[in-house]
């Protein structure tokens, strides 16, 4: 019977079955344990926080001016941009833009029940993100950091010139080299997978999208162009954050600039 209905299924497009097809439907929810559990597994309610702890650090700030923004101004005037003025970025608008987008609004609870501005099934928070500052300025130098969620402080991995990196990664793709920053958003699968199998790797990529969504509406809102990118190459980004092959993986970056 399953048999069948897979083989109609794959005579109503075409004979192959992609592996996207194949994901979907192996990871499908057969059946759901809702409340089921008497005893949560600690592995379920831990939050994971990477960090770099012998590396510099770069101090980002919480205190913001009270400017109200209105949430639909932003929809309607956010589009993409692809060309950007080549002007840096200040801390000031760098922390606003990584403890709205992804930080921890509320410091000071408990570790494992903070939250954050975006949704993450279970609340595994799979996510890691890597700001790629291309101009550098007197606060915040070129190069590549780590954002540290839990001290909203940027760890630096590179002090260095990366528009050369930029363009071999995204395939020549000039405009983004005037951009001031490109937040790289990765995935620890285990992070997700340890609750929900192989279907966690849905929900990691759904959270890439909310946390993208905050930095391009944030960023709208701050007045800087800014830009969805998907087209890049994947062992580049792995190469340059020195990221354990597959566990940890590139899912997205958002270029953020000046317009011209
Ligand atoms: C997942 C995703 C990946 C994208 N990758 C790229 C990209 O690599 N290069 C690019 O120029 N635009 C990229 N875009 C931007 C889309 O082309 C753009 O959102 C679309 O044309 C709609 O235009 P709008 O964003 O101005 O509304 C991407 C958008 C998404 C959602």
């Amino acid at each position: 019977m399953k048999k069948n209905y897979k083989k109609r299924l794959l005579n109503m497009i075409d004979e192959k079955e992609y592996l996207s097809d194949k994901f979907n439907r192996t990871t499908n929810n057969k059946n759901l344990d809702a409340g089921g559990r008497k005893k949560i597994p600690e592995s379920w309610s831990k939050i994971h926080f990477k960090t770099y702890p012998r590396f510099n650090k770069v101090k980002l700030t919480r205190s913001f001016s009270k400017k109200k923004i209105s949430l639909l101004s932003v929809l309607n005037k956010r589009r993409s941009t692809r060309t950007f003025s080549g002007v840096s970025i200040s801390i000031k608008d760098l922390s606003y833009l990584l403890l709205y987008s992804g930080g921890i609004v509320n410091p000071g609870m408990v570790l494992d029940e903070s939250r954050r501005s975006y949704p993450s099934a279970g609340a595994r928070y799979p996510l890691e993100v890597y700001p790629l500052v291309i101009i550098g300025n007197e606060e915040i130098k070129a190069g590549l950091y780590h954002y540290n969620v839990k001290e909203h402080t940027l760890e630096v991995i590179l002090e260095e010139d990366l528009k050369q990196w930029l363009l071999e990664s995204t395939g020549n793709f000039k405009p983004i080299t005037k951009a001031s920053v490109v937040f790289i958003i990765t995935g620890v699968l285990d992070r997700a997978r340890v609750k929900y199998g192989d279907r966690g790797y849905r929900y990691v990529l759904i959270e890439a999208g909310h946390m993208a969504q905050n930095l391009l509406l944030l960023s709208t809102g701050l007045g800087m162009a800014n830009l969805a990118v998907g087209g890049y190459i994947d062992f580049k980004v792995t190469q340059l954050l020195d990221l354990e092959l597959v566990k940890e993986a590139p899912l997205y970056m958002i270029a953020v600039g000046g317009y011209v």
